[in-house]
């Protein structure tokens, strides 16, 4: 089956999920070498772009949220909750600080975790939640903050996947006690590296601050606990030449995300997993389905894909209560994620891709497919 798609790969140069989006030259220029203080222009104009009062910048989404837990976990217990079909390192990150990480289930609609989800996972051992917006839409942000302050557990939004969206005409970074977002190349908006957490909180911005700038407080005053986390000036630099074109990548994505959805619509045993339209969001993400009448698996696809130069991606896989590894872990049943570990693709997308490559690609899926039924009856 895999012969006829071997000889002369669709594309030349690969074609990737990830954004790698190029900051403007002439901006990064002027702010790299002309600005007095990159760092404190990266805060303000990062705390502008989500609305919050701070923005603590450091050197990746990944520091953030481990500096984020460590400063608002309660102490004394010992678990956090987190989805298993989410960033692969999550739960090394919990085990890192000496946690339980506990895995809760996602809803099928969203893949994003909802209240329900994460109420069945509390008990007295809960020190704090960490709630990922999945790739393509939020999770139920007014309800789990809702769940966390009656039940008063502190609450970090994993938004890295949703810079842009607004809830409730809300922009993303001010909901929960902190937001924590990554400026990987792979992302929205590239730094080429760096994250950054948001909040309205004074006292836990100050103690993130010190934290991550080596626990100094004053140059004379020095805080009990610190890593050097700081975000880099050269990439806090890449990052801010990127937000004069984020409406212009918002409308390139939505043009990459429509081809999709019009390409697909026609192919049998594949769903591409919708945007709200309700609310603004990024379109930077194409995640699809595979349907149980798509006659080839998942894998194999993938396999397919990439030997034609499309490097598509299975969703968050394997879920991370599936992983091996050599610390504690928990878990209740976990049946949306079971369902939903085989049966999700990540495909190309970002600054890179253009309508004709969509076209392109989805000529092949559907070519796959043919072949696949063409070789189905001549064996019947
Ligand atoms: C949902 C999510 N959280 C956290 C991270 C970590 O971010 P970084 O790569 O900047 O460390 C990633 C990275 O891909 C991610 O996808």
């Amino acid at each position: 089956m895999t012969s006829a798609f071997k000889a002369t790969p669709v594309f030349k140069k690969p074609r990737s999920t990830s954004n790698l989006v190029r900051p403007n030259k002439a901006l990064f220029k002027e702010v790299f070498f002309e600005s007095e203080d990159i760092i404190n222009t990266f805060k303000n104009k990062f705390s502008e772009l989500h609305g919050t009062k701070y923005c603590i910048p450091v050197v990746n989404g990944l520091w953030a949220i481990v500096i984020a837990i460590n400063e608002l976990k309660i102490n004394g217990r010992s678990e956090v909750i987190m989805p298993s079909l989410t960033y692969r390192r999550m739960a090394d990150i919990a085990a890192w600080l000496g946690l339980t990480p506990r895995f809760c289930d996602i809803d099928s609609k969203t893949f994003s975790v909802q209240k329900e989800n994460i109420e069945k996972c509390i008990n007295e051992q809960t020190a704090i939640i960490i709630a990922p917006h999945a790739i393509v839409n939020t999770c139920d942000v007014q309800g789990i903050e809702e769940l966390c302050r009656e039940k008063k557990i502190p609450l970090i939004f994993d938004s890295i996947e949703s810079y842009y969206a607004e809830i409730n005409n809300k922009k993303i970074g001010g909901f929960g006690d902190v937001e924590c977002f990554s400026l990987h190349a792979s992302k929205f908006i590239n730094g080429f590296e760096g994250g950054y957490i948001t909040t309205n909180n004074y006292r836990i911005a100050e103690k993130l601050a010190v934290y991550s700038n080596g626990g100094v407080i004053k140059s004379n005053k020095i805080a009990e606990c610190g890593l050097k986390l700081d975000l880099p000036e050269y990439h806090a630099a890449l990052a801010i030449s990127c937000l004069e074109g984020l409406d212009e990548q918002l409308k390139h994505n939505k043009e990459i995300y429509k081809t999709y959805k019009e390409r697909l619509a026609n192919i049998s045993g594949l769903r591409l997993i919708e945007y709200s339209e309700e609310e603004k969001r990024t379109y930077k993400n194409i995640l699809i389905e595979i349907k149980q009448n798509f006659p080839i698996k998942r894998d194999v696809l993938i396999d397919l894909l990439h030997s034609n130069n499309i490097l598509s991606r299975p969703y968050y896989y394997p879920p991370l209560h599936e992983m091996k590894r050599d610390y504690l872990v928990a878990y209740d049943s976990l049946p949306n994620t079971t369902y939903w570990r085989d049966r999700l693709i990540l495909m190309p997308s970002g600054y890179f891709v253009t309508k004709n490559d969509v076209i392109k690609i989805t000529d092949l899926l559907n070519s796959i497919l043919k072949k696949n039924e063409n070789e189905k009856s001549k064996r019947n």
